[in-house]
């Protein structure tokens, strides 16, 4: 966050009237604009315009603001809530509105003292600048000039800031700078002449331009089995994952920021607890990214705005989080931002607008809840960056309706603007099946546009088998009321091969063990010949008729878990050896 006040700018001195809660009303504020950010009393609480009425400002104020009174200074900066954006973001943990926490530990202890507000980068640290562009070299916005080594993993490349329209490059540097040396100047075509840094200042809620945007067309791949094989999010894609308290969002989320195959993962802890926060905290940075083999950390970036933080910076933090991401697309990178949970972001809303005395929608919340939930879903997407590259945000949020109820307005707006579905489950959570991701209730509208990836990345027919499999469920539920007024014997012996078959795809494909080493992740490779001998069983089954005592016996279930446990190099052995098991022992069955 940038606190500078703009020395262009006439600085608006308003006084406070009133304070209610996370809102303040200022008066003598003419002048100010919407969105402008401020500063509240002596302690210089970081705050911003939301309303503005005559000359009267409603601010939320991101910081707690008890010891505010009438009459106390507001100082309007001038300019809008911004981020800091350069090198060095990456590994860091920010709260809402892109304090440094790590650093704010070491100067203050745990507590956030108020108004306080160190650099969001570190200003001091010299990074070794690669030019990439020659002395004449045309430059337009967004153009990459140069990059340096942020983290092990990325490469943070130096763009020319969105307010450059076009130029020819004077001077490149080459070297050891700090972020706000000057790395390369340039002639712009109006006559003006630029000097570039290596940071630049954002307006969070404005959404960062890019060339061309495109439908996705490949899968985020997150090494779980029932988001990769039954309902895919797409890089540059949407997701959702509601369910009750418990069910297992945290985890799910958790999961896939140690797995997904994006190059930055920005993780949004928003107002859930504390201690949630601390485990990612905690876990992470032990952890080794098996696509790159550097720490985790060396991709991700941290928000953490928990339920004991202020209820307005907690508002901020999506947005915070988005327009990070949105920087490291613009270098062409793969970004994943999730959240968790998006309902503790609406519920700030809600806080904020009763605060407002606006007129209340749906259960409390303000009428536009549904669009600011669009418009953050609307900032994902796979575009061509300024500079030509190719790059993408993702969005994954997690919604935690009371009680489940999935009718409540914050999932019903979700659900409209995200295109994957995963619904949670508190029965199955119950039950220990894990991730109780609900395969009657869950969607992905990606499926078909993948499956083109899937067939040449797996050389499988992806889209049959899935398609199969799904079937096979479907058929179980209707059979089972059956089964419970008759019992599973009276069942044709169909019927019984596919109840087997259910239950082998539920319990050894669909379950999946967060603590085991080699089921925590599992490559698309193996999760399709899973599918494949799930398959080749019930086709095999199909073609035999007669005894399901001998099909039981053969068991495989335990061939499955063979596969489903085994090191990812010993999968293809493994998987020739359980196919030709099975064909061996139905063709001892014979026809
Ligand atoms: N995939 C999983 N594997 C094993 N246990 C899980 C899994 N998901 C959730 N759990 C269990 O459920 C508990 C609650 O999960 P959590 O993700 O915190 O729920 P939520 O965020 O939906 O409230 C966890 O502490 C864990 O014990
Ligand atoms: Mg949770």
């Amino acid at each position: 966050m940038v606190f500078m006040l703009n020395v262009k700018c006439k600085k608006i001195r308003g006084k406070i009237m009133k304070v209610a809660g996370p809102v303040v009303v200022a008066k003598e504020m003419a002048g100010a604009k919407m969105y402008n950010m401020v500063e509240v009393s002596d302690e210089r609480l970081i705050g911003e315009v939301i309303e503005l009425k005559g000359d009267k400002a409603i601010i939320q104020v991101y910081e707690e603001t008890s010891g505010l009174k009438p009459g106390d200074v507001v100082v309007s900066t001038g300019r809008a809530l911004s981020v800091e954006l350069g090198p060095g973001i990456i590994g860091s943990i920010y709260d809402g509105i892109q304090r440094p926490l790590e650093l704010i530990r070491k100067n203050s202890g745990i507590f956030i003292r108020r108004g306080e507000r160190p650099d969001a980068i570190d200003k001091k640290r010299k990074w070794h600048f690669f030019g990439c562009v020659k002395k004449g070299n045309k430059v337009h916005a967004g153009s990459i000039v140069g990059s340096v080594k942020e983290s092990g993993a990325i490469e943070n490349r130096i763009m020319v800031p969105p307010d450059v329209s076009s130029g020819v490059v004077r001077k490149i540097g080459d070297g050891k700078f700090c972020v706000d040396d000057v790395v390369c100047e340039i002639d712009c075509a109006n006559g003006a002449k630029r000097s570039i840094t290596m940071c630049h200042v954002w307006p969070v809620r404005e959404k960062r331009g890019y060339a061309k945007k495109f439908a996705p067309r490949e899968p985020l791949v997150t090494g779980q089995r029932v988001v990769d094989m039954f309902y895919p999010v797409a890089k540059g894609g949407t997701a959702a994952i509601p369910g009750p308290f418990g069910a297992g969002k945290t985890v799910t989320l958790h999961q896939i920021a140690k797995w997904a195959d994006a190059d930055i993962i920005v993780y949004v802890g928003c107002g859930e607890r504390g201690n949630e926060m601390t485990n990612v905290l905690e876990e992470l940075p032990k952890l080794v990214d098996k696509n790159t083999g550097k720490p985790l950390m060396e991709r991700t970036i941290l928000i953490a705005n928990t339920s004991n933080m202020p209820v307005a910076a907690r508002e901020a933090s999506i947005y915070t989080g988005v327009t990070i991401a949105e920087y490291y697309r613009d270098m062409g990178y793969c970004v994943a931002l999730i959240a968790d949970s998006t309902s503790r972001w609406a519920e700030a809303m809600r806080e904020i607008s009763s605060r407002l005395e606006e007129m209340p929608g749906e259960e409390g919340y303000p009428a536009y809840l549904s669009s600011r939930l669009s418009e953050f879903y609307e900032r994902s997407g796979l575009v061509e960056t300024l500079s030509g590259k190719m790059g993408s945000v993702s969005i994954i949020g997690a919604v935690s309706p009371q009680g489940g109820d999935f009718s409540e307005p914050v999932t019903q707006c979700t659900v409209r603007v995200t295109k994957c579905f995963w619904a949670l489950d508190a029965k199955l959570a119950d039950m220990r099946h894990f991730p109780a991701v609900n395969w009657n209730k869950s969607y992905s509208l990606y499926a078909r546009v993948l499956s083109g990836w899937y067939k040449e990345r797996l050389s499988d027919d992806w889209s049959h088998a899935r398609a199969e499999l799904v079937k096979i469920l479907k058929k179980e539920s209707e059979l089972k009321e059956v089964v419970q007024l008759v019992g599973m014997d009276a069942l044709p012996y169909r019927d019984q091969l596919t109840m087997l078959a259910a239950k082998i795809i539920r319990e050894d494909f669909l379950q999946q063990d967060v603590f085991h080493k080699n089921d925590s992740y599992c490559s698309v490779d193996k999760q399709m010949k899973m599918m494949n001998v799930i398959l080749k069983f019930y086709d095999e089954g199909n073609k035999v008729s007669g005894d399901i005592k001998k099909i039981r016996e053969m068991d495989c279930a335990r061939r499955i878990a063979l596969l489903r446990y085994a090191d990812e190099e010993k999968v293809d052995t493994e998987y020739k050896g359980i196919v030709k098991g099975i064909a061996d022992e139905f063709s001892k069955i014979g026809g």
